[in-house]
């Protein structure tokens, strides 16, 4: 593989906080100098670091904001993208670039592959499928991996919400309707590395399109928080209750897929990479949370 650097976009985000903890070749950048907002950043940035390749982890992920922020939405997830992706299409720099399951509506009732139909239900998913149209379009050689319900051991996710509810409250009600496959994102960024190095190692026509890259096995957000909240047990914590609720009583403003279950055989036929099984993804974000004191 190039020992030029693996741009990482994404700042202080969970996957690209994993990537830099994954490999030293990882340069994270993110804002304020390198703003999706400020498309000179993005260019600035892609001459300083003179990437071998770039990972895309950057994104607007705020689902029920992005209902009220549509501009701010399409302009990390469409319009930045669309520029970095030209940067590397002109430079010949292979490009992975990461994607949502929310680009589906959840009503097939099996799990996605990436010959499904796409449909969102919200701004977040439109916007990011719409980054994931350009991306294609700009000509770079380039990998689209739609990922799945990321936990770390920092930032802001469901596990580390349920962890921090969990403190307070004895007992929690946690919606029990919407499926889907739960991913670590270190195991996520561990699956990128491999896909990486492919694509830097030689490029072959099949790396080109869009992956389906999620913890394997499936749960519901109650089952994951009943996963949670066993590791937690384990810990010696004092953990609450959980009763399941359907979605109709936690209304959002945006509407989430009901079942975004995603097949990843494609990227196990082509990369030859799975990701372990989302039971397992969660006790390394677990581990690494009690291993830092807790919550
Ligand atoms: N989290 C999930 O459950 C989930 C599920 C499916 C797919 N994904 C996808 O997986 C990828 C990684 O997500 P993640 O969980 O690591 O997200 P994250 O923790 O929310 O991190 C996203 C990062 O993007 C940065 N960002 C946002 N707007 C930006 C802009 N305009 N210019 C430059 N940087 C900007 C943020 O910077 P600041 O720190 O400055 O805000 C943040 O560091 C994204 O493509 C996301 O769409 C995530």
């Amino acid at each position: 593989m190039s020992e030029r650097p693996i741009l990482a976009t994404g700042g202080a985000g969970q996957l690209a906080s994993a990537l830099a903890a994954a490999s030293p070749l990882v340069r994270v950048v993110g804002r304020p100098g390198f703003d999706f907002d400020r498309p000179d950043s993005i260019a600035a940035t892609f001459r300083a670091v003179q990437p071998g390749l770039v990972v895309n982890a950057a994104a607007y992920t705020a689902v029920d904001a992005a209902e009220t922020d549509a501009d701010a939405a399409f302009r990390a997830n469409r319009d930045g993208p669309a520029i970095l992706a030209d940067l590397c299409a002109e430079a010949g720099v292979p490009i992975v670039h990461i994607s949502t399951d929310y680009v589906f509506d959840g009503n097939k009732g099996a799990a996605y592959t990436e010959a499904d139909p796409v449909a969102p239900t919200g701004v977040y998913g439109a916007s990011k499928l719409a980054g994931e149209q350009a991306v294609l379009a700009s000509g770079a050689r380039a990998a689209i991996l739609r990922t799945s319900w990321v936990h770390s051991h920092t930032g802001k996710n469901f596990v580390r919400t349920m962890l921090t509810l969990g403190k307070t409250r004895d007992r929690l009600t946690v919606v029990a309707d919407q499926q889907g496959c739960p991913t670590a994102a270190a195991d996520l960024a561990d699956a990128v590395l491999i896909v990486a190095a492919r694509m830097a190692d030689g490029w072959r026509d099949e790396y080109a399109g869009v992956f389906h890259a999620a913890g394997t096995g499936d749960t519901t957000w109650f089952g994951l928080a009943q996963a949670v909240f066993e590791d937690a047990a384990a810990q010696g914590w004092n953990v609450p209750s959980i009763a399941p609720i359907a979605t109709a009583d936690w209304p959002t403003p945006a509407r989430r897929p009901a079942d975004s279950r995603l097949d990843c055989t494609r990227l196990a036929d082509v990369f030859g990479v799975r990701l372990p099984h989302w039971r397992q993804g969660l006790r390394r974000t677990t581990a690494a949370i009690f291993a830092a004191g807790g919550i």
